[in-house]
Formats: C-alpha cells, sequence, structure tokens
C-alpha cells in the first residue's frame, strides 16, 4: 500500500512535468509559426515598400554628386573650411522638428545634449517644466490626447518651418542624419507615415517605440481630422502608437515596408545590443507577433543607416553619440599617412576604404548617369526564407 502510494505520487509528478513541457513546447511552436504567417502574409498582400528611395538619383537632378574629403584635407587644411558636407546640404534642404515625449528631466536632458542637437528644431511634451529644456507641458504623456495636442501646438506655432516631423519618447536614440537621407527624394507634401510597421488585429500602424516619422503632408491631414486641441479626446485607441494608425488609416494612409534593401531594420524598436545578441527580446515579446516586416537577429538586424533605436537609457545616450558621431577608427590613407593595412587586407573597393566626410560637388548635367541604385538581388529575398528555417531549427 505504501509503496503504491509512493508509486501514485511520482507518476503524477512525472504526469505533470510532462504537460508543463509539452505546453512549453506546443506555445514555443506557436509562437515560430505565427511568426512565419506573419513573414507570409507580408509578402502576399500589404501595404507598399520604401526600402529604396534612390537618393543618387535625386542628387543628380539637384545637379549635384556626392565626393569625398580626405582626412588630410580636415586635419591639416583650413582651405576646406568653405566646403558644403553633404550633411550641411541636407541639413538645409531637409529638414526635420524633432517632437520628443518626455516623461522625466533626466532622459529628457540626455536627449538635448545628444542626438536632438541634430534636429533642425526640437520640442519636448510632458508633465513637467524645466527652465532649460523645451517643454509643452501636458500631463500624462502616455496617451493619444497629449501627443495630438502637442501636434495641434507644432502646427499653429511651427508651420512652414519643416517638412518632416520625427515623434519618439526620450528612451530613443535617432540617428537625424539618416532620416534625411532617406527621405531627401521624397516629396514631403505627399502623406508619408513612417516608421516599423506592426499590425494588432485589423489595423495597421508604426509601433511608437520605433519612432513615427510623418511627413508634411500627413500631418496637414491629421489636422484637419483634429483642428485644435479641443477635438483631441476622441481617441479611438488608449495606446497613441494605434490610435494615429487608426486615425491615418481611415485617411488611406498606410504604414510601409521601411527596411532596407537587404531586409535590415531602419526604426527599430529595441536597443541595438539587444538586436545584435540572438534571444535577448524574449519569444513571448508581442513584437514578434506585432511586426510585419521583421529583420532577422543577431548581425543582420539593422541597417548600416539605422534611424532609431528604442530602450537607451540616459547614460547610454551619451555613449551612443560618441560611437555614432566621433568614434573612427583611424585607417590608413591614400596619401600615405596613417597605418597601412596588413597585406591581407580584405578592403575591396575604394568605397570601403571611406575616410574624411563626404561633401557635395557640382556637376554638369550631361554627365552620364552614375548608376548607383542598384536593383534589389533577389537572393536576399531567399536568404530571408534560408535564415527562418535556419533559425527555427537552431533555436
Ligand atoms: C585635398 O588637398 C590636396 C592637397 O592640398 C588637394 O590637391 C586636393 O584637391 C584636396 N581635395 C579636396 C577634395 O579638397
Ligand atoms: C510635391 O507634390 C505637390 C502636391 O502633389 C506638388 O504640388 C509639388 O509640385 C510636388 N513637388 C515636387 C518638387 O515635385
Ligand atoms: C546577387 O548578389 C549575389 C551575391 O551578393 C551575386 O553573386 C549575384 O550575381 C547577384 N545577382 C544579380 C542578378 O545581380
Amino acid at each position: 500500500m505504501e509503496c503504491c502510494k509512493k508509486w501514485l505520487s511520482t507518476s503524477r509528478l512525472f504526469l505533470f512535468i510532462c504537460a508543463c513541457l509539452s505546453g512549453m513546447l506546443f506555445a514555443f511552436v506557436w509562437r515560430k509559426y505565427e511568426q512565419m504567417v506573419q513573414y507570409s502574409e507580408a509578402y502576399s498582400h500589404y501595404t507598399p515598400a520604401l526600402r529604396n528611395t534612390r537618393y543618387d538619383t535625386w542628387l543628380y537632378t539637384q545637379g549635384l554628386m556626392s565626393d569625398l574629403i580626405p582626412e588630410e584635407n580636415i586635419s591639416f587644411s583650413v582651405r576646406n573650411q568653405k566646403l558644403t558636407t553633404e550633411a550641411d546640404f541636407l541639413f538645409q534642404k531637409v529638414s526635420i522638428f524633432c517632437l520628443v515625449r518626455a516623461s522625466n528631466v533626466k532622459g529628457a536632458k540626455a536627449v538635448k545634449e545628444t542626438w536632438a542637437k541634430h534636429c533642425n528644431s526640437v520640442k519636448f511634451f510632458g508633465p513637467f517644466i524645466d527652465d532649460k529644456i523645451p517643454v509643452f507641458k501636458i500631463p500624462a504623456a502616455s496617451s493619444f490626447s497629449p501627443l495630438c495636442q502637442a501636434l495641434v501646438h507644432v502646427w499653429k506655432k511651427h508651420y512652414g518651418e519643416f517638412k518632416w516631423i520625427l515623434i519618439t519618447d526620450d528612451e530613443t536614440f535617432a540617428i537625424i542624419e539618416n532620416v534625411r537621407y532617406y527621405v531627401a527624394s521624397l516629396n514631403a507634401s505627399h502623406p508619408y507615415y513612417l516608421g516599423h510597421s506592426a499590425k494588432h488585429y485589423f489595423d495597421y500602424f508604426n509601433m511608437a517605440d520605433s519612432g513615427i516619422l510623418l511627413s508634411v503632408g500627413a500631418i496637414k491631414t491629421l489636422h484637419s481630422l483634429f483642428p485644435d486641441g479641443n477635438t483631441c479626446i476622441q481617441a479611438p485607441s488608449g495606446h497613441f502608437g494605434v490610435s494615429i494608425g487608426k486615425i491615418l488609416q481611415k485617411a488611406e494612409i498606410m504604414p510601409m515596408d521601411t527596411r532596407d534593401q537587404l531586409g535590415k531594420s531602419r526604426f527599430n524598436a529595441f536597443s541595438a545590443e539587444k538586436l545584435l545578441i540572438p534571444g535577448s527580446i524574449s519569444i513571448f515579446s508581442s513584437y514578434w507577433k506585432q511586426s510585419v516586416f521583421l529583420s532577422p537577429e543577431g548581425g543582420d538586424c539593422c541597417s548600416d543607416h539605422a534611424i532609431t533605436f528604442h530602450g537607451i537609457s540616459p547614460s547610454q545616450m551619451y555613449i551612443m553619440e560618441y560611437c555614432v558621431y566621433r568614434l573612427t577608427p583611424f585607417k590608413f590613407s591614400r596619401l600615405g599617412l596613417g597605418n597601412k593595412p596588413p597585406p591581407s587586407s580584405t578592403v575591396k573597393s575604394p568605397k570601403d576604404q571611406q575616410l574624411g566626410k563626404a561633401k557635395v560637388t557640382l556637376i554638369q548635367k550631361e554627365r552620364p548617369k552614375k548608376n548607383k541604385g542598384k536593383k534589389l538581388n533577389s537572393t536576399v529575398h531567399d536568404n530571408r526564407w534560408k535564415n527562418f528555417w535556419k533559425s527555427f531549427f537552431s533555436s
């Protein structure tokens, strides 16, 4: 009798463990299946893609082409101070208004002292006032109404000063030069609603975490629906990211596939650290389920011209700024200064040896067009499937 009881209790324990394990296995397979459905759905029917904006062709139509100022000229010569760098040119041409949802002074201060310096103008909105930070005070910075009021305010006070608005929070690091590079060739009078596309039931929207980029055309549509602050009360959803998506979807303005030509993400809902190290984002995170256009985890996660990263603490902002804007390895140079590469160098093309800063120079229009805007190579698409199956079997 005693022995029977013991046997019964161990078998119960065994059954319990078995049930748990199979439950976990089922959840895992289900999650992977959902990702797969998401993938195929994304390819079969969805909103338009905006993966290559043909920047070089646009630059050519402006009568300009990009060239390099060698590093020596920047370091040792003052004559080059007259040169316009490509970034300066784009700063004038593609004006970006940064609207930052701030939750506390520390985060807002870090944003103001790091990446926001690169915006043409920046405005914060949030539940506090600070004499050093331009905060537009709106209580409770988490739902739709404050953002709507902030947009109404920006429209009234700053109309005509910008072509694009980038909406982020104070945990986002944005690389504004890459925003300009991405959208320079687009007509901002048309409605563009760019970011990391996601889906929630039947609503397509751009995730708030990875930043939302709106053209003046899209803001104009929003303004026609919400002409003043008093109309901002009727939010279609509790979450402002979903709300904006719902409102714009009604006006037939849809999110787009904003990954680059290689399928790497421009607008990122996580930090580079999390995206670069596979397994850092929980497989049960709604990110996997909601993202419409996923990029693989690991080295291929993020575009070389990525626009945003999210989940960045104030102290990490300063490190990001240093890495993005200042830290540069000192390479060998064309004029023989600096370290020579080892004999078995992997440097292949002159583009890989990029040194110094890019500048824009005038060109004569009758010169043959440089066809730099390469067509999307079909092997990229095949690789995405290969990577998917690889990740399926390896994890
Ligand atoms: C860089 O400096 C060298 C020597 O002064 C000069 O010949 C060259 O034209 C300069 N290049 C640019 C792009 O300014
Ligand atoms: C941009 O679009 C607007 C409205 O469709 C049009 O009036 C304008 O000419 C366009 N601008 C350029 C530079 O194509
Ligand atoms: C696509 O890229 C691969 C390697 O990246 C190359 O071998 C292949 O020739 C390319 N195909 C086309 C059509 O350009």
